[in-house]
């Protein structure tokens, strides 16, 4: 049997699960466009939660960054491809995030796989959490430490796994989880650590309304975040004491081994971050707040889940929105577990207070249940 002839039962075998999947090409900036040249939709799909990627002093930075410096970095870091801008981009997200250093990778992806895999030591074990992001499972499994898998949010389950632990122990969570929009007792996980002496490793790719970890006495922490959702733009970092972060840059085979992020979208994330931090960015963070409070008041996040629970259900729930001009997409096996499948809503203050307006009729009238709604639908 040839490969190709192999692939192509292989795809009779998702497209008979259900499974199918491929790109469909947005032609847009910000939240509204035309999805594959055929309609106008408003997306609630993105993770540009603040619009920083249509900034204009964003993408002015981007421009002057590629008059600069051109395209391309050219080779890797630690090789020749480190531009100005990348190390003024780690000093910033050091201030911002209130640790002695930074270290920029060229994804979020890249920042958990070479952090984690930093962490593991002789005899050491990982406990994370069971909806972490697939980053940090396959960071997990790239280190061969041994890995514990904690229940959802579960400090007791936690707790234990830390009392059967031997040696060093790594405490890994995302902020705010991906798919389901809930947060990390941030505050709880810190006690627990700070108790066994474990490390605790935070993403916070989606933490742009937090939570934000208050310092806990004898604990150290570690934050990974994303400079591709919040700051509109492409690559990741891990933030932590001086002696991890050059660790890292030492032994992370994800920053060794890759070319350098480009010059524009390190430029473009500056910029975004500077936005941020200034007052416009509490108004936007402010506006993206009312937005999501909208919806359900007091969530904790951009990322509102829409639960259907079959996977034909939430792809026929999607479809009737999408009659509706409004993209919303449908979030099944193996992203999330069979069984669980939903309609996966990100709001970002680049909507206009119209299209929320239109996304909650549009939930209303197909009796699509928000969180903290029993389920309506038939
Ligand atoms: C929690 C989490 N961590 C890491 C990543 C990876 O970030 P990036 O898209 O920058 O590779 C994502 C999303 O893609 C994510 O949701």
């Amino acid at each position: 049997v040839s490969w190709a002839a192999w692939a192509q039962d292989e795809l009779d075998a998702v497209r008979s699960e259900g499974r199918w999947r491929q790109p469909r090409d947005f032609d847009a900036t910000g939240p509204t466009g035309s999805l594959d040249g055929r309609r106008e939709v408003v997306s609630f799909a993105s993770n540009d939660y603040l619009g920083l990627s249509a900034h204009p002093a964003v993408k002015a930075a981007a421009t002057q960054a590629l008059e600069r410096w051109g395209t391309g970095s050219g080779s890797a870091r630690l090789i020749v491809g480190s531009r100005p801008v990348h190390t003024e981009l780690e000093t910033e997200l050091a201030t911002w995030k209130n640790t002695e250093a930074a270290v920029l990778f060229s994804t979020g992806y890249a920042a958990n796989l070479g952090t984690i895999g930093t962490l593991a030591r002789a005899g050491g074990t990982i406990l994370s959490d069971e909806l972490n992001h697939a980053s940090i499972i396959d960071g997990c499994r790239l280190s061969r430490a041994r890995v514990g898998i904690y229940r959802h949010r579960d400090m007791d389950h936690l707790d234990q796994l830390l009392g059967e632990t031997l040696g060093p122990a790594v405490v890994v969570t995302d902020s705010v989880f991906s798919m389901d929009g809930d947060v990390a007792p941030l505050e709880e996980l810190a006690q627990r650590c700070a108790i066994r002496g474990a490390l605790l490793v935070i993403d916070e790719a989606h933490g742009v309304l937090g939570p934000e970890i208050a310092a806990v006495d004898g604990v150290e922490v570690l934050r990974v975040g994303t400079l591709s959702k919040t700051l509109g733009s492409l690559g990741g970092f891990v933030a932590g004491s001086l002696s991890i972060c050059q660790l890292v840059i030492n032994r992370a085979r994800s920053y060794i081994f890759t070319t350098a992020a480009t010059p524009a979208d390190s430029a473009a994330a500056l910029a975004a971050l500077r936005v941020l931090r200034s007052p416009e960015g509490d108004q936007l963070i402010d506006r993206l707040r009312r937005h999501v409070g909208r919806l359900v008041p007091g969530h904790p996040s951009p990322i509102i889940p829409v639960m259907i629970g079959d996977q034909g259900a939430a792809l026929t729930a999607a479809a009737d929105l999408l009659d509706r001009g409004l993209f919303v997409p449908a979030i099944r096996p193996p992203t999330v577990a069979p069984g669980t499948s939903r309609l996966r809503v990100t709001l970002s203050a680049g909507h206009l207070d119209g299209h929320v307006g239109r996304l909650l009729d549009a939930l209303a009238e197909l009796r699509l249940p928000l969180p903290g709604h029993a389920a309506l639908a038939t």
